[in-house]
C-alpha cells in the first residue's frame, strides 16, 4: 500500500493530523466525485434509453447493494437500505413479536441501547451487561441470558474503548437460549474485515460515514436469510406497499430484506458509496485491516512507553482509548493545532484515537508529542 500516494486522495491530510475516524471518516476525492456525478445526472436529466431518472437511481441502488453485499460477505437479498444505524436497529426491534416477561441484554456502553418505547410497551426487561476492566466478559453474559431473552445486542467494536466482541461466542450463548443477536458494526465495516456468517449473528446494522468514508444519511441492515420472513416491516410506503390497489412501482419480493425499505432512498449516497467501495476494493480490505492493526500496535507501544493507562483491552481493533485527566480540554487544544481526536468525560476521562489506512506512524508521534 503506497500510503504517500493514497494521502494525496485526501487533501485535508496536508493540514490535519486526523485520528478521529470513529467519529467521522475522511472523504477521498473519488467519493466527492461520486456525489457530484449524482448531482450532474439530475441537473442534466441524463437518463439512458426510456429509463426515468427514478429508474436510474434504483438501478444504481441495486448495483451498490450487490457490491456492498460482496464486501461484507452476505447476499444482496439480506441487505436493506436504511438511513442510520439506529434505523436498522429499530427495524429489527419493532419487527419482533415481543411478549410480556421477556428481556433484552446489551452492554452498558452500547451506542443505541436496546431499551426502547416498543420494548417498554411490552414490559420487556432491559438487562445491562457491565464491563470489567474495559472487557465485556462472556461469563457475565452467561449469567444475564435466559430462556426469556429475545435479543442480545452488541457492538462489534465499542465506540467507547475499542473493545472487540467475540461475536461467535456471543451468538452461541444467545442461541442456546433461543435469543437472537443484534449487532452494531458501524465502528468496523471498512476498517476490518467482517464474518457475520461465520459468527452466526442474526441482524447487523451499520452506517458508512466513518470507515467506509461516506455518505451520511444512508445506512444498512443485514437480516440473516432465515429471519427475513419472520421479521415484520415496522413501516410502510410505496416501496413496500401491501395494500393491493394500484402500486406505482414494481412489487418488492417479501423474501428479501428490501421489504424493510418503504420510500425514497438516499440515492445520492449510493453514488458516493459506489466510489468508496471501489476505493476499498482496490486497496483490499485485508490490506486495510492489516495496516490499521499495525498502526494500533504502534500506538499501543507508544502509549505504554509514555506511561499512559490504556483502556482498550488489546490492539485488536481500529479504536484505542486511554485514560487522561482533562481529556476534553486537551482534545480542544489539539483541534486548534489541527490534530483531531476525541476527548471525553463520559465513562471516565479518556482520549479516543481511531486510525484508518491513510494515517502514518508520524501522525501518532505528533499526537503524543502534543497530548
Ligand atoms: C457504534 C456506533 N453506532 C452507531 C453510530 C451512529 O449511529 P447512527 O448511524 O444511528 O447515527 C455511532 C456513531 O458514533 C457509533 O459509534
Amino acid at each position: 500500500m503506497d500510503i504517500q500516494a493514497i494521502r494525496k486522495d485526501f487533501p485535508v491530510l496536508k493540514e490535519w493530523v486526523y485520528l478521529d475516524n470513529a467519529f467521522v471518516g475522511l472523504m477521498p476525492k473519488q467519493v466527492r466525485d461520486g456525489y457530484n456525478s449524482y448531482v450532474d445526472q439530475w441537473y442534466r436529466f441524463d437518463t439512458t434509453g426510456d429509463r426515468t431518472i427514478l429508474q436510474e437511481w434504483l438501478a444504481k441502488a441495486r448495483k451498490v447493494r450487490k457490491e456492498l453485499a460482496k464486501f461484507v460477505h452476505v447476499s444482496p437479498e439480506e441487505l436493506a437500505y436504511t438511513t442510520c444505524t439506529g434505523s436498522g436497529l429499530n427495524i429489527a426491534i419493532n419487527g419482533t413479536e415481543w411478549g410480556q416477561g421477556e428481556n433484552t441484554v446489551f452492554p452498558e456502553w452500547e451506542h443505541s441501547p436496546l431499551d426502547t418505547h416498543t420494548t417498554r410497551r411490552y414490559g420487556v426487561e432491559p438487562r445491562v451487561w457491565k464491563p470489567r476492566d474495559g472487557i465485556f466478559q462472556l461469563s457475565d453474559l452467561e449469567k444475564l441470558v435466559d430462556d426469556k431473552t429475545r435479543i442480545v445486542q452488541i457492538s462489534e467494536v465499542s465506540y467507547v474503548n475499542g473493545f472487540k466482541a467475540d461475536l461467535k461466542a456471543v451468538s452461541e450463548i444467545a442461541h442456546n437460549h433461543g435469543a437472537k443477536v443484534l449487532v452494531d458494526s458501524t465502528q468496523v465495516v471498512g476498517a476490518l474485515d467482517v464474518d457475520w456468517k461465520g459468527d452466526n449473528v442474526d441482524y447487523v446494522s451499520f452506517a458508512p460515514y466513518k470507515y467506509l468514508m461516506g455518505p451520511a444519511g444512508l445506512a444498512f441492515l443485514y437480516v440473516k436469510k432465515e429471519h427475513i420472513g419472520e421479521l415484520t416491516p415496522d413501516r410502510i410506503g410505496w416501496k413496500n406497499q401491501i395494500y393491493e390497489g394500484d402500486n406505482p412501482e414494481d412489487d418488492v419480493d417479501l423474501e428479501t430484506a428490501e421489504k424493510f425499505e418503504y420510500g425514497t432512498l438516499h440515492f445520492q449516497g449510493h453514488y458516493a458509496m459506489e466510489k468508496s467501495l471501489e476505493y476499498l476494493y482496490r486497496l483490499g480490505i485485508k490490506n486495510v485491516e492489516k495496516r490499521n492493526l499495525e498502526l494500533v500496535s504502534y500506538l499501543f507501544d507508544k502509549l505504554t512507553e509514555s506511561g499512559k493507562t490504556i483502556w482498550t483491552p488489546e490492539p485488536k481493533s481500529n479504536v484505542v482509548s486511554y485514560f487522561q485527566q482533562g481529556a476534553r480540554e486537551i482534545a480542544t487544544k489539539l483541534k486548534a493545532m489541527k490534530i483531531k481526536v476525541t476527548g471525553r468525560e463520559a465513562h471516565g476521562d479518556h482520549m479516543r484515537v481511531s486510525v484508518h489506512f491513510y494515517n502514518t506512524e508520524a501522525d501518532i508521534d505528533k499526537l503524543l508529542a502534543n497530548a
